[in-house]
């Protein structure tokens, strides 16, 4: 069984205070939760007081970029290596690096390996643009960016890697996928996965759904063969909201558990 797994992206919001509450807000209510996985992914200053703050409670920390290197000359760099004392995850490839920061399918690609190489797991974003979709290059894109990333994986890699299929237009804009479309695209990974490493690997690839997930509709999407949880953006900056969201990841995992 996959077990659902919930992150919440704060990107470069909250102050520190506001840190510590969000977190503090999220652990009174979700920080037993055993059957779904949750990730909180706060900006890199607020990682290592995190850490000990949330000493204790099942929620983890994930970093929301790092660099292609472990140490050396790169001012400005943070690596995988420095955050994975206190860090499960890192997500690599968000659409916001790919397109404000110019980071390419290869770029990307070399971070994944950073991540891994450092014993974490990966959280590989892939997703088409509006226009890419209205040209019909959906499956292509998507294909396209998880072939650069993963194609030369050892299967032991692609065992700690988790994918969140994010269409760019449906991120921040209070506009989500439809469950349909978002099933359709997960299925597509999935078989692509199952094409390049086998049945037992694809199985157990957790695929994540991104892009306007609020506490209202993400039962849509965990009730959705495919979507083993969500990557959530603007709604994990509010504890009642994103727990609910946690709260409905752990009643994927009891359905699964049920056979339901
Ligand atoms: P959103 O962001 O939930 O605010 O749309 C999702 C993301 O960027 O991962």
């Amino acid at each position: 069984m996959r077990r659902p797994l919930i992150a919440g992206n704060w990107k470069m919001h909250t102050t520190y205070e506001q840190a510590l509450e969000l977190a503090s807000a999220i652990q009174a209510r979700c920080g037993m939760v055993k059957y779904a996985e949750v990730v909180l992914v706060p900006p890199f200053p607020w990682i290592v007081p995190l850490s000990r703050h949330l000493d204790g409670s099942s929620i983890l920390l994930g970093a929301q970029t790092c660099s292609a290197f472990d140490e050396g000359a790169y001012t400005g760099e943070v690596s995988a290596k420095m955050v994975a004392p206190f860090c499960r995850y890192v997500i690599v490839g968000h659409s916001e690096r790919r397109r404000l920061f110019g980071e390419t399918d290869a770029v990307v690609a070399a971070k994944l390996r950073a991540v891994l190489r450092n014993g974490l797991r990966p959280i590989l974003c892939v997703g088409e643009t509006f226009e890419e979709r209205e040209s019909g290059a959906t499956r292509e894109t998507v294909e396209r960016q998880i072939t650069v990333a993963c194609n030369d994986l050892e299967r032991e890699q692609v065992a700690r890697l988790v994918i969140a299929y994010e269409p760019v237009w449906a991120i921040g804009t209070g506009r989500p996928a439809t469950p349909v479309d978002a099933e359709l695209v997960a299925s597509w990974i999935r078989a692509w996965f199952r094409e390049r490493f086998g049945p037992e690997i694809s199985e157990g690839l957790r695929i994540l759904y991104g892009g306007s997930v609020t506490a209202s509709n993400v039962v849509d999407f965990l009730a959705l063969a495919d979507i083993d949880g969500a990557l959530v953006g603007g709604a994990s900056l509010d504890a009642r909201e994103f727990c609910s969201i946690v709260e409905a990841g752990v009643g994927r995992a009891h359905r699964l558990a049920v056979g339901g």
